[in-house]
């Protein structure tokens, strides 16, 4: 063994002993800390699935590249619930029995609500990278909030009500249709829109639902066309959005359609057509451009991988559980919700978060985007100026 051998090995050994003095409730505890990531990996949804696996997957490479936590190295279980709220408590009932006391996940509001009501019961800590309904961490009715609901997206009310009153301001006095797919995520954000809307003084000249999966929406259509719509908000996701802006297109019907982050889809513009140009969503700031998540970006990119809407989400919704546990000191699920919920600044690649008592971020972090032409035929995602 050369000199440099042997002092590497004796640094490993006195930074093991430094980090058992640091963490020794989790260094007392299993080798691996499993985190499982919960999100639609088939069907409509699974590119966004895929974005938070990628996200939650290079997290979890980079803390385990430098030591894991308090050297225990986290492993990652990836399960499909498909989009969709049965298979997700599905899902929820199977890794908490397989032994799973943390989740990134799910990407539905339709999903994570119905989920985070079994990972409650069977002692599972959730954090969601995308579910926005503000339900998810704030149930109606008091003391009916869940000890284990987190998120690293934004909230419903927050973007539903930014979208009323742009739609109040910026359409005043001309005709509004507020339109949900019925799921929970559409319902809420357009309830939230519409109230929005109200409070400024307007009322909507229509209200109306499509179903998921609609392939005709030609009645929906005429009839919008026949009330003089302007401007359409649409409380729902990348699918029948598309649907909705490309016939109306076809139709002839051209009104401002505004939507919430569910249309945030690398497929969004090519599904919807020419009426992508008049078509804004909100969505957080881009957290592409935000300084904390340059190298990773570049990581991301280096192998082929854009990091858009979801990804960042999931690599910081990592992060958090790594810090709630150092803060806690140990691997309790319910210390480390208290932990995060105390408000501690938590660093992530979003930059530093700080968590209210229910699990949702401090920071109001909302802002429109519309779909310009990228000069190679097709259209990207750029904040309003
Ligand atoms: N924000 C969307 C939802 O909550 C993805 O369902």
């Amino acid at each position: 063994m050369t000199f440099s051998h042997r002092f590497g090995a004796w640094i490993a050994v006195i930074l093991a002993i430094l980090s058992a003095l640091v963490f020794p409730a989790i260094a007392q505890e299993k080798a691996t800390l499993r985190i499982a990531v919960a999100a639609p990996m088939s069907g409509q949804f699974a590119q966004m699935g895929e974005q938070i696996r990628q996200g939650a997957e290079l997290a979890i490479e980079d803390i385990n590249a430098s030591g894991g936590i308090g050297g225990q190295k986290l492993q990652i279980d990836v399960v499909d619930d498909k989009g969709d709220g049965m298979t997700a408590k599905a899902v929820a009932r199977n890794l908490a029995k397989s032994g799973v006391r943390f989740v990134v996940g799910h990407f539905n509001s339709g999903a994570s609500i119905p989920a985070s009501e079994v990972y409650a019961k069977m002692g599972v800590f959730m954090i969601s990278p995308a579910s926005t309904n503000p339900s998810l961490t704030e149930r109606s009715g008091k003391g009916k909030n869940l000890w284990n609901t987190h998120r690293t997206a934004g909230r419903d009310d927050v973007q539903g009500r930014l979208a009323g009153e742009y739609i109040a301001k910026a359409f005043a006095g001309r005709n509004a249709a507020i339109l949900s797919d019925g799921t929970p995520y559409g319902d809420g954000l357009a309830i939230k829109a519409k109230a929005a809307l109200n409070a400024a003084g307007q009322a909507e000249k229509l209200m109306s639902k499509v179903k998921v999966g609609q392939k005709d929406m030609s009645r929906l259509i005429a009839s919008m066309n026949d009330k003089k719509i302007d401007v359409v908000f649409f409380g729902g996701l990348a699918n029948e959005m598309a649907t909705l802006v490309r016939q109306s297109s076809e139709a002839g019907f051209t009104p401002q359609f505004i939507a919430g982050d569910g249309i945030f889809t690398a497929d969004f513009p090519h599904a919807a057509g020419a009426g992508v140009a008049r078509t804004m969503f909100a969505f957080s700031l881009e957290d592409r451009q935000h300084a904390d998540a340059q190298s990773v970006v570049a990581r991301f990119r280096a192998k082929g991988f854009e990091p858009e809407a979801y990804t960042l989400k999931a690599y910081a919704a990592v992060q958090v559980v790594a810090k709630g546990i150092e803060i806690a000191g140990k691997c309790d699920p319910k210390a480390v919700a208290k932990a995060i919920r105390s408000g501690a600044p938590i660093p992530t690649v979003l930059g530093t978060l700080t968590f209210d008592a229910n699990g949702d971020r401090r920071e109001p972090d909302v802002a429109w985007y519309v779909w310009k032409a990228d000069g190679t035929g097709g259209y990207s995602p750029a904040m309003q100026e």
